[in-house]
């Protein structure tokens, strides 16, 4: 969706930005490019390995590009350290990118044999496999169901604790295989293979995801400066329910229950929606990339001072 992040992001010349989720730098070079001769790019990511492939693939820019490891949800500290107190826009395009997916040793793929890890960040935090070794039926049973929306989470929750007493599940084909055993024929979606949930929920769950979005979303909106832009790309409905939350709660301000006649909490609006509904990516662009299929994009812009009255 790199023509609709540009078109929402709108990048002026000579502006700062900040990419939360760099990958390959596949946006950032767009942004670069956007905002050329003077723009300043500002580049996050947790994988060490995506830093050095956009490293490499941004070099041209020079030092229009700064490249840092960590989370978007630590974007303020970032932005301290390097004394840029506002930006002009930010965008979060969310979840792993093609290159992590196919990299059988990351273990984000059901279809390729892997050591079951699925960290982005994989010197930090626990491994899948630990998750699914220790985790008791009952825990494992909420992830898949919480982040994953699995139907049959319970039953794959305890045939996991059945099968683990007598060998240890450490690698992607193992799990995958367990799960398209436990979960029935011929119910459900046939389009998905029948992992993809569980494997969406053990990612999210191994990297916080949606406690970095709900912080990456509030350190966006303190950091862009009035007539900044936020862009939010995200892949499955737990996610683009929480930017539209978001966006919604900051276009409204006040939040005060309904009941109440007149406002009470005195709270202005500080957003503008830009994107009334998600944006999809054209059909050509999924034929090109399937996992395009599930991509929404929103988009939010911040009032100017007059407009939200804090000036
Ligand atoms: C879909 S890819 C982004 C691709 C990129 N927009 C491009 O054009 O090449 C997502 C990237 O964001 C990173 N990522 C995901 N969540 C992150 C977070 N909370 N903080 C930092 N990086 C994150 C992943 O490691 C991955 O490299």
């Amino acid at each position: 969706m790199a023509e609709e992040v540009l078109h929402y992001l709108k990048p002026r010349h000579g502006g700062t930005y900040l990419d939360g989720t760099l990958g390959g730098g596949g946006h950032a070079r767009l942004i670069l490019e956007a905002t050329s001769p003077g723009g300043t790019l500002i580049g996050l990511d947790h994988d060490a390995e995506a830093l050095q492939a956009a490293g490499t693939n941004l070099s041209e820019f020079g030092d229009r590009v700064i490249l840092r490891q960590g989370n978007f949800s630590e974007m303020e500290s970032h932005l301290d350290a390097l004394g840029i107190a506002m930006v002009d826009g930010v965008v979060l395009d969310l979840g792993v990118s093609s290159y992590q997916l196919d990299s059988p040793q990351r273990g984000f793929s059901f279809r390729e044999e892997g050591p079951l890890d699925m960290r982005m960040n994989p010197s930090a935090g626990t491994p899948a496999a630990s998750v699914i070794a220790e985790a008791e039926a009952d825990h494992l049973k909420h992830i898949f169901r919480e982040y994953g929306e699995e139907r049959w989470a319970g039953r794959i929750a305890r045939e996991i604790v059945a099968v683990r007493e007598r060998q240890p599940i450490e690698t992607t084909l193992q799990l995958a295989e367990l799960v398209s055993r436990v979960v029935p024929r011929g119910k459900g979606p046939q389009r998905i293979h029948p992992a993809t949930r569980v494997f969406q929920a053990l990612r999210i769950y191994v990297n916080g995801e949606l406690d970095s979005l709900q912080a990456g979303l509030d350190a966006a909106r303190q950091r862009l400066k009035a007539g900044g832009r936020l862009v939010v790309i995200s892949f499955h409905s737990l996610e683009d329910r929480i930017v539209k939350r978001a966006f919604r709660a900051l276009s409204i301000g006040c939040t005060c229950p309904p009941r109440l006649a007149v406002c009470a909490c005195g709270q202005e609006p500080v957003a503008r929606v830009i994107t009334r509904k998600g944006v999809r990516a054209t059909d050509i662009e999924v034929e090109n990339n399937p996992r395009a299929r599930s991509a929404v994009l929103r988009a939010m812009e911040k009032l100017s001072a007059e407009e939200n009255h804090d000036g």
